[in-house]
């Protein structure tokens, strides 16, 4: 009670553009009278018994929604049961003096008398560490839970419990494996059956790569794929979890700041051809994405720039400094950002291009580069300047964080390779937030262009 459920709840589900449903509100609607005056006129009992009614019928909808349940609905053995058959619980944390602040004098009927209501504080704690798969203690947290993502320095040693009672054949890269590869086995315990590598970096995401990891696996179909390492791991791990007995399911493990902030989330998993980046893959959403900010301090630091241009570019996204967050927060938010704009548009049918800000000028200088001589970060710093100028705002944020220095390629290559995506339009920041498909003229596009590139 005072948690807060009911705001977080609907603030949560329109970020995810999901329903919201608040089981309290469908009772008094149901019963045309206040919660109050049923518990006068009908009493506790038959209140729990329509309230039960009510959580089965928001729990059995065929839709996904985010449910608010009143603070005594878990009381039911039956309402507990449903809620582990049928959603992903959160507990919304709150202590008894706070919750008996805001609830006395509300008009609630069980907050009443303060000994009363710390008496049923203490019998309800042990029903809800029961049946919570988590806390949240804001809406990212429920965004989060809603995406399968798990964040938390130390996470990586929960991973075995979220998917319990199944065989796992861990998929790294030399590198990762030799710095984090005995804490993911242990963590792993005995459900571990294999443990396989894919090259470092880009490598891995090449079709001999992942056609040795199709030969080399024995997993049976309920067997899940651990992906342990950055975004090119991520990516050609969860391909091949895509595409192995027509996919398999699998758990998303970044351990770079790209991975923990962008690559590991959101279900995209892809290999590339020579003609290009990304142009063979699929969508396949990870069961479980498990981000353990921890891991990061492996990281070299020219690995943490590359990821800072995404973080950035995710702070101007969704309008807050989200880079000047400490690590677990910074990570943590930003993760939450992604997944919400990826439950609203899985499979990129629209507003999921907005989390290409600058990218339609980073993939044209990548390009003109032949993929050597500029990181993907480097390019996307550059890109951001362009997007930043074309949305009339300041650039102060990205020159300052990110130190973009101009490239030399050349210009004709450059502009050649943006026609391929301009068409379909720029991503830009406007008064009303991001917008995706922009025209704009040519020789405006052009002109920021140019102004990227060296002579
Ligand atoms: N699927 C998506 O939505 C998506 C989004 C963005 C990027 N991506 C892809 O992600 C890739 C880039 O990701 P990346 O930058 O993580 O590349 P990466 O996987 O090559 O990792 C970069 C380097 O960091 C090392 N590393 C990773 N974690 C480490 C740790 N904890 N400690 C020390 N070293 C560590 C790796 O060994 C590697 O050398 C690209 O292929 C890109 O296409 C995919
Ligand atoms: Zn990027």
């Amino acid at each position: 009670m005072g948690a807060g459920k009911s705001v977080l709840g609907e603030e949560a589900a329109r970020r995810i553009g999901r329903p919201f449903v608040d089981v309290d509100r469908r009772i008094e609607e149901h019963a045309v009278v206040t919660i109050s005056e049923l518990f006068a006129r009908r009493g506790e009992t038959e209140f729990r018994v329509l309230e039960e009614e009510a959580v089965r019928s928001a729990l059995r909808s065929s839709q996904p929604s985010v449910i608010a349940l009143g603070g005594g609905a878990v009381g039911s053995a039956a309402s507990r049961r449903l809620l582990r058959e049928r959603a992903i619980t959160l507990e919304v944390p709150i202590d008894v003096d706070t919750a008996w602040e805001r609830s006395r004098g509300g008009g609630r009927p069980l907050a009443r008398d303060e000994t009363e209501f710390r008496r049923l504080y203490e019998t309800r704690r042990p029903l809800y560490e029961d049946v919570a798969d988590a806390k949240a203690r804001d809406a990212d947290d429920i965004v989060l839970a809603a995406a399968g993502i798990h964040v938390g320095l130390g996470a990586l040693g929960h991973v075995r419990g979220l998917t319990p009672d199944v065989a796992f054949a861990l998929v790294s890269e030399p590198h990762v494996l030799g710095i984090h590869g005995a804490a993911a086995q242990v963590a792993l315990g005995p459900g571990l059956a294999s443990v396989h590598e894919l090259p470092t970096g880009e490598e891995a995401k090449t079709v001999a790569a992942v056609e040795r990891l199709w030969h080399e696996l024995r997993l049976p179909r309920a067997g899940t794929i651990v992906a342990l390492g950055g975004g090119a791991l991520t990516d050609a791990a969860g391909f091949v979890a895509a595409t192995y007995l027509r996919g398999v399911p699998w758990l998303s493990v970044p351990t770079s700041l790209v991975g923990q902030v962008d690559a590991g989330i959101g279900g995209k998993t892809a290999i590339d051809l020579p003609a290009g980046k990304n142009l063979v893959g699929a969508f396949h959403w990870p069961v479980r994405t498990v981000i353990d900010p921890s891991l990061l301090a492996t990281l070299p630091e020219h690995e943490r720039r590359e990821g800072m241009a995404e973080v950035v570019k995710t702070g101007l996204l969704a309008v807050e400094p989200l880079w000047e967050l400490p690590d677990a927060e910074l990570v943590r938010r930003c993760a939450a950002f992604k997944a919400a704009v990826c439950l609203r548009d899985p499979r990129e049918s629209g507003e999921r291009a907005i989390l290409n800000l600058g990218h339609t000028f980073a993939h044209a200088l990548e390009a003109a580069a032949g993929y050597d001589g500029v990181t993907h970060g480097q390019a996307v710093a550059l890109g951001l300047l362009a997007a930043l100028r074309l949305s009339g705002r300041s650039t102060a944020v990205v020159e300052e964080l990110l130190a973009p220095r101009r490239v030399r390629v050349d210009r004709e290559r450059a502009w050649a390779a943006l026609g391929r995506d301009k068409k379909t339009g720029l991503v830009l920041l406007g008064d009303e937030g991001p917008r995706w498909d922009v025209q704009l003229p040519e020789d405006d596009i052009r002109r920021e262009l140019d102004s990227l590139i060296a002579d």
